[in-house]
């Protein structure tokens, strides 16, 4: 199976203490730190880009786990590889038939490829990547519309159809492949882990379930503990 690997979201932290957080975080249990690019394009948010990946490796050995939630990926494989990026997820909405490139291009930078859908966006559509000869590494199923951190991920009126499609997509996933990287990410906390982890999700991104708390380390054993459950 596949090892849990618990990723705060950085999006949460103060940013203007990247190291000191980062380090806290790596500190208090952290296997990955979660780092969400947006280009106020595919998302209505700014966040950060290659230059800040670039400041923080030269104080962290951690796996910085990018999320790009940008419409040009591949304009970004190279600068992000540069900079240190671990591993380089893209969304699948913004990939037509290039997807066999940006994956060999993230391989060739020495970064570890990964698919990203929103909830809307099938399951099947990342199927040809993770079958691939050269194929993505990890596939990111977002819980929430992707661009900004503490959104609900089961808001109360919504009805049971979405979060079970959410999880029917792991599920399904999971089945298919039984050694893959599977992470979610959006509204995911001590208190929604257990239908995400029972899907069969290994990689759990958290951003204010875990800055807001008051003992964060505490809620990152409690991920891992319902991962590994
Ligand atoms: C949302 C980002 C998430 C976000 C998660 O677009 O992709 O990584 O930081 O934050 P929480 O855990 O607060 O929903
Ligand atoms: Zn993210």
């Amino acid at each position: 199976a596949a090892a849990a690997k618990i990723a705060p979201s950085m999006l949460s932290s103060d940013f203007a203490n990247l190291a000191s957080e980062a380090e806290r975080m790596v500190r208090l249990g952290a296997d990955w730190l979660h780092m969400d690019v947006m280009d106020g394009h595919f998302v209505p948010n700014l966040t950060i880009g290659a230059p800040v990946i670039e400041s923080l490796r030269k104080h962290t050995k951690a796996y910085l786990d990018c999320h790009l939630m940008v419409t040009n990926p591949s304009d970004y494989v190279e600068a992000f590889g540069k900079a240190g990026a671990s591993g380089f997820t893209f969304h699948i909405e913004v990939t037509r038939d290039n997807w066999k490139e940006l994956i060999q291009s993230i391989k060739a930078k020495g970064m570890r490829p990964g698919v990203s859908l929103k909830p809307g966006t099938p399951v099947e559509d990342v199927f040809p990547l993770v079958e691939a000869e050269t194929p993505v590494e990890l596939v990111l199923v977002m819980t929430v519309e992707p661009g900004f951190g503490g959104q609900k991920f089961m808001p109360e009126m919504m009805d049971k159809v979405i979060p079970s499609k959410f999880f029917w997509g792991v599920r399904t996933l999971r089945k298919k492949y039984p050694s893959l990287d599977i992470e979610v990410d959006g509204g995911l906390g001590p208190s929604t882990i257990d239908v995400a982890a029972s899907a069969g999700a290994n990689c759990i991104v958290a951003g204010s379930s875990v800055f807001g708390a008051a003992d964060p380390g505490q809620v990152i054993s409690a991920l891992r503990k319902s991962v590994e459950a």
